[in-house]
């Protein structure tokens, strides 16, 4: 893929120049503008548009329409006054150079991604053992074939969704390297870093006695990342509420994995009362006798597929080969019928 360029508008040659050696050591290089005029011309185009503090308010007096992905840059601390024009143009980074030169050249550095942009899917198991964690593998190996996928381990109670799916943890990175890092990830690093089985990639701990999460911003600087680095990202959400809190907020579509029983349904009824927006959820029902309408109903969630249990699936898992053996099989038509929804979500979340 064709490198998209960035755009840099600023009439300071010395701003430009440092700017320009920054992109270069990330192996990209700024289109250039002199003027607001240029700036306003070229405004919708390209994935990043830096602003030079001596250009904001002319730029912010043009008023041009809003748009992601806006930085201000200054050589040295922004001068005093350019906080109004700056929120007028809808900047949403500030960089002051050379302070801000890692965060600037992770952002140009990661320009091939920002295009990507893919959807989060989380799953949640609306009872315990209803298939969430294996759902959540199962659409990951599906959807690999289409593109790059991050199937995201959030679970620290759950089995490792690495063993699940069969990917060898090599080398790779988990949520132990992520959790002491600061700073903006790159969607490339995340991607190359974590264990792979080609387009499938894993994120999970790696050993650890007592799993845990990151804090909530670290783990929405990993989720965007993995946003921005693949086609597709599924989270696997812990039923503990306080353990997906940070998660859900994310995820631009919520699978709910229902057994379909008495007891199954009334665990997800509460499993689904304490979602904070259930007009992002819908549900996958497990088994054979259910109503789908009364679960509906009484869930406030609609049913975006069934099916009853897969046989052999604990054999194909144990054998490495993930829990999705025939594309036919029940699983698989589930799994498929709800990538089609993803897909009608649409890259613009
Ligand atoms: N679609 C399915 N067909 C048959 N067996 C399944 C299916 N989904 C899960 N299982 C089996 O049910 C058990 C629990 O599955 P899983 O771990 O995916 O559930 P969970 O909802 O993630 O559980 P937990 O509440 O512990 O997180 C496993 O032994 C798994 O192999
Ligand atoms: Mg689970």
């Amino acid at each position: 893929m064709d490198r998209p360029a960035p755009l840099l508008a600023t009439a300071d040659a010395h701003l430009a120049e440092e700017v320009q050696r920054l992109a270069a050591s990330v192996g990209t290089s700024p289109v250039v503008t002199a003027d607001a005029g240029g700036l306003l011309r070229r405004w919708h185009g390209p994935p990043l548009v830096l602003v030079g503090a001596d250009l904001v308010e002319q730029a912010a007096a043009l008023r041009p329409p809003r748009r992601a992905g806006v930085v201000l840059v200054s050589s040295g601390p922004l001068p005093p006054g350019l906080l109004r024009p700056a929120l007028d143009l809808g900047v949403g980074e500030v960089v002051e150079l050379p302070s801000g030169s890692g965060w600037l050249a992770t952002a140009l550095g990661d320009l091939e991604e920002a295009t990507r942009g893919g959807a989060v899917v989380g799953v949640l198991g609306g009872a315990g053992g209803a298939g969430a964690t294996t759902f959540a593998a199962a659409l990951g190996q599906l959807a690999a074939h289409q593109g790059p996928v991050l199937v995201v381990d959030a679970d620290p109670l759950g089995p490792g969704l690495d063993r699940v799916l069969g990917v060898e943890q090599g080398q790779g990175v988990g949520w132990e390297v992520l959790t002491t890092s600061r700073g903006r990830l790159s969607a490339r690093d995340l991607r190359e870093g974590v264990p792979r089985r080609g387009p499938l990639g894993v994120l999970t701990w790696r050993g650890a006695q007592l799993p845990r999460l990151p804090d909530d911003d670290q783990l929405a600087e990993v989720v965007e990342a993995a946003r921005r680095g693949h086609d597709l990202v599924v989270v696997d959400l812990a039923r503990s509420r306080d353990d997906r809190a940070g998660l859900l907020a994310r995820c631009d579509l919520v699978v709910v994995l229902v057994p379909a029983t008495v007891v199954g349904v009334a665990s997800t009824v509460r499993a689904c009362a304490a979602l904070d927006d259930p007009g992002r959820a819908g549900l996958v029902l497990v088994g054979r006798e259910a109503d789908e309408e009364a679960v509906a109903r009484a869930t406030g969630l609609p049913v975006l597929a069934r099916m009853t249990r897969q046989r052999g699936l604990d054999e194909a898992v144990d054998l490495g080969l993930g829990p999705v053996r025939h594309h036919r099989g029940q699983l698989g038509r589930a799994a498929a019928a709800v990538l089609t929804r993803t897909s009608l979500l649409g890259r613009a979340a």
